[in-house]
């Protein structure tokens, strides 16, 4: 992929400090803006800022105009920062934040480890367990880990300062090639035993991911690969009891990707599996993501079809249009990528959520193709 990068004179830092701001003060700025987008209050928002900066470690001073100092995948221009709106049909949408606590690390093991410390650092502050993580840090944060993640961490920002936390983690750490293995055991590890066998067939497992914190029913959740996939195949791939009707799966896939014949032979779809009772051997989750941006030639049609897709599914698309201007100052027609993914979310006992993933283009914006 090409890319341009951001010049220095277009990003909007602090007022008080006019030049070049830094990666913590520019990702500060988008959330803190963002979260009026999202009806949360100026104390909330001086508390997430200030979480996610923390969070950052030493990378939140790093200049702008200095490269990354890491290669995370976590967004294509490496910012290790990316926002998401989950929408629901009544009220704000829910404002989430993933970000790589180890970016400025050197290599894949201190990574992992800064990773723990960050997310140790939040339990001890908010008060949660990380027994589940516990459990498995064998698996997932061994010595000498292959890549190409070690430990990300996602935080949905609620009302009231203290936000649920979600942790992703990488089954290829011990070996791409034992990466079933490895999401088998992790699964068994939580108790449950029959999931693996639940979900539908892909071609491997980007990321598992647990939730930690204060949630209702904590989930495990398996992301499934599928390259090549026909917009169509799109309905075959929920496991959820009662969940999503194929046409709607497939209806969804072809929107976001532009066409209803399309074959997603670009980035690949992902699925994901949300396990919450062991006792059961279904899935209670499932949310279908479609890499939007490498099937739009600019993010004015990603926009486009998000926003259809909104109200066909009877939620305000306000927000998000509010949305794009607060995280950057160029038109939506002049790149790619500010809207990375559009996904499609089932659980049990909820309304089905949208949600559209915010690129944070610190560093580069991926030219229009067309
Ligand atoms: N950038 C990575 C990818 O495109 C990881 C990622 C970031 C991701 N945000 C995501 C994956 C949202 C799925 C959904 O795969």
């Amino acid at each position: 992929m090409e890319f341009l990068p951001v010049l220095a004179g277009e990003v909007t830092g602090n007022p008080e400090r006019p030049g070049v701001p830094t990666l913590g003060e520019y990702t500060a700025g988008q959330l803190r803006r963002l979260c009026e987008v999202a009806s949360l209050d100026a104390d909330d928002a001086r508390t997430y800022t200030d979480v996610l900066v923390e969070a950052l470690g030493p990378e939140a001073g790093r200049r702008l105009d200095l490269p990354p100092s890491g290669r995370t995948f976590l967004s294509d221009d490496h910012t290790p920062v990316e926002y998401s709106l989950s929408f629901r049909p009544d009220g704000p949408p829910d404002l989430r934040v993933l970000l790589e606590p180890g970016c400025g690390t050197d290599g894949l093991e201190e990574n992992g480890r800064a990773g723990l410390d960050a997310v140790h650092g939040m339990s001890r502050r908010w008060g949660f367990s990380t027994t589940w993580l516990d459990k498995l840090e064998d698996l997932f944060l061994p010595q000498a880990p292959q890549g190409p993640l070690a430990l990300w961490c996602a935080l949905e920002l609620r009302p009231g300062g203290v936000p649920r936390v979600k942790v992703y983690l990488n089954p290829a750490a011990r070996g791409a090639g034992r990466a079933a293995e490895t999401v088998r055991e992790a699964l068994d590890r939580l108790g449950h035993q029959w999931a693996y066998a639940a979900l539908p067939p892909g071609d491997g497992h980007p990321f598992f991911a647990l939730d930690l914190g204060d949630w209702e029913r904590p989930r495990v959740k398996v992301y499934v690969r599928h390259p090549g996939l026909p917009a169509t195949a799109a309905g075959d791939l929920s496991r959820m009891p009662a969940g999503p009707t194929a046409a709607a799966l497939r209806e969804f896939a072809a929107t976001a990707a532009g066409s209803p014949d399309a074959r997603l032979s670009g980035l690949p779809v992902l699925s994901c599996h949300a396990f919450t009772d062991p006792a059961e051997d279904r899935p209670s989750g499932f949310t279908l993501h479609i890499p939007v941006r490498d099937y739009a030639r600019h993010d004015g049609e990603a926009l486009d079809r998000a926003v259809a897709l909104l109200g066909r599914h009877g939620m305000d698309p306000a927000p998000l249009l509010r949305a794009l201007p607060s995280l950057t100052g160029r038109r939506p027609q002049d790149g790619v990528g500010l809207i990375a993914y559009l996904a499609l979310a089932h659980q049990r006992g909820w309304p089905p959520r949208l949600t559209v993933y915010l690129s944070a283009e610190a560093y580069a914006v991926r030219p229009p193709s067309g």
